[in-house]
Parts: structure tokens; sequence; C-alpha cells
């Protein structure tokens, strides 16, 4: 394993343990108010990960522009990597861990809209992998991906959060 990739695994596994923490005291200490307080805390989590989904591929399409070797190239690494690191990466373990506690507590599993959700959210964290390798090949000057192709991959995060909000607020079936 590289010294990264252990770096990220314990800021998983750290990230994960506050959270469980935060959970069981908030169990205990709030008991049946709980569950808003966690949902709002999932809708904030959410809120991170979609902020650095839809912003990281805008940087790949300046970063495209930028020569290799370049300043500019050099900082859009640093700016690319502490947004994977410090926002998205977190984020996204948060509004899982979280997500998946609020459904396991209201039986969604058996819910239609959840489990359509379940699929899109899956969809998402797919995405996300793919830009981590993408952050990953560009500090390493080895991106193949043009900016046009970078442009169509920035929707991709927008529809999917379309589609989750309206399986979660409308819950058409
Ligand atoms: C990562 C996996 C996810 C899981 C397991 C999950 C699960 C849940 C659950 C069970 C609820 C509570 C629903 C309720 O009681 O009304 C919820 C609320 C919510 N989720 Fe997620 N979610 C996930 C990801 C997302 C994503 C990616 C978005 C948006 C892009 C999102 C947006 C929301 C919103 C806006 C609410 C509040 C809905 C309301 O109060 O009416 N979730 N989520």
């Amino acid at each position: 394993m590289t010294d990264s990739a252990k770096t990220a695994a314990v800021r998983a596994a750290v990230s994960l343990l506050i959270t469980g923490v935060a959970i069981v005291g908030a169990m205990v200490i709030l008991g049946p108010a709980a569950y808003l307080w966690i949902k709002a805390a999932h809708v904030v989590a959410i809120i991170s990960w979609m902020a650095g989904m839809l912003y990281l591929p805008r940087l790949f399409i300046y970063h495209c522009d930028a020569p290799k070797g370049s300043e500019q190239s050099e900082t859009f690494k640093v700016m690319e990597g502490r947004l994977l690191r410090i926002i998205i990466n977190p984020a996204m373990v948060l509004s899982w861990v979280l997500g998946l506690w609020l459904a396991w507590t209201m039986g969604y599993f058996s819910s239609g809209w959840f489990n359509a959700k379940l699929v899109c959210a899956t969809l998402l964290s797919g995405v996300h992998g793919y830009f981590a390798g993408a952050v990953r090949r560009f500090s390493e000057d080895r991106n193949t991906v043009t900016a046009r192709q970078w442009r169509m991959w920035n929707e991709v995060p927008t529809v999917l959060m379309i589609l989750i909000v309206v399986l979660v607020i409308v819950r058409p079936f």
C-alpha cells in the first residue's frame, strides 16, 4: 500500500469512528430527536460532497489548458488533491454512514424510492472513485481526458443529484 493510500485509509477510519461516536452520543443525549439531528448532519455532509463533486471536474477543465510543468499546473494539483482529501472523501464517508443509519432506523430498505436512491448514490460513489483516479493521474501528468470530455463528466454528478433529491423528497414509488 502506498503512503497516500495509507493516509486515506487512516482518514476514512477516523471519520467513521467520529461519526459512530457522534451517532451514539446523539441517541443517548437527544433520544427520539436524534433522527432529525442526524438527518440534518446527513444533508450538511451531502452539500459538502456535492460541492466538491461539482467543483473538481471544473478544476480538471482548467487544468487541461495549463501546460505540463507550469506553475499554474502545479497549483491545480495542490487544489485538486486538497479538495479530494479534505472535503470530498470525508463528506462521502459521512453521507453513507449517516444515510444508512437513517434508512436502518426507519426500515426503508424495502421501499422502491429508497432502493432507487441507493442505486444512484452507488453510481455517484463510482464517479467519485473515477475522479479520485483522475486527481492521481493529473498529479503524475498522465491525464489523457480532454477539456471537452471533462465538461461532459461535469454534468454526471448534477444529473444524479437531481434524481436523488426527487427520489428522497417526492418518493414517486
Ligand atoms: C450515500 C448514500 C445515501 C444514503 C444511504 C441516504 C439515505 C437517506 C435517508 C434514509 C434519508 C432520510 C429520509 C427521510 O426520513 O425522510 C435521507 C435524507 C436525505 N437525503 Fe440521503 N442518502 C444518501 C445520499 C444522498 C445524496 C447523494 C443526496 C443528494 C445529492 C441525498 C439527499 C438527501 C436529502 C435532501 C434528504 C432529506 C430529505 C427530507 O428530509 O425530506 N442523500 N437520505
